[in-house]
């Protein structure tokens, strides 16, 4: 599952698309976690899809990554300022990959 402690224990390296990206990064095959209030692991999203379709702001969007061991896209929190903490993407992703920030 997801650390929820990531901003405590991973670094900020980057951003992509206005998206926070915490390291370790290693492209293709290590990607890190995307975003903060909504925060997703890449390295262990396997594109499910169930928080693109149940969240009621829509989020999410998907973004390719080939290569990648777990899946060839992943769920990235783009617009992740409309988040209205309902808690639904938490609940259905079934790695348990996301982790949003509600306090
Ligand atoms: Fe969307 Fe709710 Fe998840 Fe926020 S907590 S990203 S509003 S599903
Ligand atoms: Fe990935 Fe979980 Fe969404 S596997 S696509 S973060 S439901």
């Amino acid at each position: 599952a997801i650390d929820p402690q990531f901003n405590e224990n991973r670094e900020k390296v980057g951003e992509e698309n206005g998206v926070a990206v915490w390291g370790p990064v290693d492209e293709p095959e290590q990607l890190g976690i995307r975003g903060t209030h909504v925060a997703v692991d890449y390295d262990i999203c396997i594109a499910d899809g169930a928080c693109l379709e149940d969240c009621p702001v829509d989020v999410f969007t998907w973004v390719d990554t080939p290569g990648h061991p777990e899946s060839e896209r992943k769920a990235e929190p783009t617009k992740e300022a409309q988040c209205i903490d309902c808690m639904l993407c938490v609940d259905v992703c079934p790695v348990d990959a996301i982790d949003v920030d509600a306090g």
